[in-house]
């Protein structure tokens, strides 16, 4: 028809898309976040259409050449494709024509924007994965900081919640610095299965060009390639590892933020939270509210839900691709964006934005009775069966609840009382800090046992 755009498909095609459905159908308003990754493939693609003569040597580095080119005036700013290009992999080509001309159009031999896809979403993912394991090392190594300087704070520790027996802070900073290790070790794991090239792979069912695989994979860095062409055009397990990869460290990020804000109620009182990462109250004058760690467990909501919409997005799909999967692509970036900005948030709010209260953390660990473990431990290292003993102190404990006390206030003479076997050194061995130093068992919380513990980390996180 005259006046009317025509299609950007094949002759097959004699009308244009409908301009609400070309814009329902464009993913380059998102995917143009793959850009670079895409040029760095096509470059792959052309060097390897050359070496193998499917194209002229020349063709090859006029490709090569205006791919660049392309990459040049996207990082000026200059290249922003309208949504007429449909994906970034359409606006790269067609723009590759205008400036090499016709040679441009034999980009695509042997090549479909299946495998391209998959290659570009891998290369991009390889490339977050290493950063977010840089950020995981920074704010392993602000856990550490903030660790060696508080070995010897005590802070309560909690079973459902309720008082248990103290421990040292460093060793509940610790915890979190295993967790952080797993995470790390998890994303070096996950990264193994993204760095499998589709590239090659086809529409779906390989292709009748006698291209080669393992070099534009080998020139992609890549280190292995997908054996089976319908699963390397439709295989988004490795986005998915990586989404429960990035679910796990954002349940570790919320389980410390609801400590922070626990931490920073006035009814625990553990924290002050510095001005540079707190926020206030636009009528209640008195407020300093910790948004950060609330920010951060709320979003891990949001990267649960990523998780979950790619496991339903990949469970009904039948081989090969489908254009369901073009829904992959904002789950991914979302996460990515989403893990990196609570990471920095929370790195700094450990480096800046909390203060332990220890007066406060002292005194705390000395009101309770998170010390009775420690008089049936005495008792049983006198040779009483430790179940006897801690029924003993169970009474003890009631006795004293009625009375108002705590287990350091006993007499000597009540001691005795209760059992023949207490004597002086019952008060020292009740002692918080004697508590907690004395349990020195592997992984325990005793204060020799966390230097140790936090020697190793640092060595851990050196390598
Ligand atoms: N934009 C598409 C995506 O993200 C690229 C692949 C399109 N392939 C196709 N057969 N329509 O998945």
């Amino acid at each position: 028809m005259t006046g009317q755009k025509t299609s950007a498909w094949s002759q097959r095609f004699e009308k244009a898309l409908h301009p609400a459905i070309e814009r329902f159908n464009a993913s380059i308003g998102f995917d143009i976040e793959l850009i670079e990754y895409d040029i760095t493939g096509s470059v792959a693609h052309a060097k390897m259409l050359a070496k193998t003569g499917i194209i002229s040597a020349e063709e090859g580095e006029r490709l090569a050449a205006g791919l660049e080119q392309i990459r040049q005036e996207y990082r000026e700013g200059n290249f922003t494709p309208g949504t007429d290009a449909e994906d970034v992999h359409f606006a790269v080509e067609r723009r590759l024509t205008e400036i090499v001309g016709d040679a441009g159009k034999k980009l695509h031999t042997a090549r479909s924007r299946n495998d391209q896809v998959g290659t570009d979403t891998r290369l991009y993912l390889r490339d977050q994965i290493n950063q977010i394991r840089e950020y995981l090392r920074e704010f392993q190594q602000v856990l550490l900081n903030l660790a060696e300087n508080h070995v010897e704070t005590l802070i309560p520790g909690y079973t459902h919640l309720q008082r248990a027996q103290p421990v040292s802070l460093a060793h509940h900073l610790l915890a979190y610095f295993e967790m952080a290790q797993r995470d790390w070790e998890r994303l070096g794991d996950v990264f193994k299965r993204v760095d499998i090239s589709p590239l090659g792979c086809g529409a779906l069912a390989g292709t009748t060009f006698p291209i080669d695989r393992h070099y534009t994979a080998e020139l992609l860095g890549f280190a292995g390639v997908y054996a089976n062409s319908l699963d390397g055009v439709s295989d988004r397990d490795f986005a998915i590892e990586f989404l429960g990869a990035a679910s796990l460290i954002m349940a570790h990020l919320s389980r410390l933020s609801e400590e922070v804000i626990l931490w920073a109620s006035q009814e625990f009182g553990f924290v002050t939270l510095t001005d540079s990462c707190a926020t206030g109250s636009s009528i209640m004058p008195q407020k300093k509210n910790p948004d950060v760690p609330e920010l951060v467990r709320g979003k891990a909501g949001r990267v649960f839900g990523h998780l979950q919409a790619l496991l339903v997005l990949v469970k009904g799909l039948p081989l090969a691709y489908n254009k369901d999967l073009q829904e992959d692509k904002e789950a991914l970036f979302d996460t990515v964006k989403t893990v990196k900005a609570c990471l920095e948030a929370m790195t700094i709010l450990l480096r800046e934005g909390i203060e332990f209260r220890t007066e406060r953390l002292a005194e705390a660990v000395a009101e309770d009775f998170s010390n009775a473990t420690d008089v049936a431990d005495y008792l049983a290292a006198k040779g009483v069966p430790f179940r006897e003993a801690y029924n003993l102190v169970g009474k003890v404990v009631k006795t004293c609840l009625a009375a108002g006390k705590l287990l350091k206030d006993l007499s000597l003479e009540e001691w005795k009382a209760l059992h023949p076997a207490f004597e002086g050194d019952i008060y020292e061995a009740i002692a918080p800090v004697r508590v907690v130093a004395a349990r020195n068992s592997y992984g325990g919380t005793g204060f020799e046992r966390v230097k140790v513990a936090i020697e190793s980390a640092r060595s851990r996180i050196s390598l």
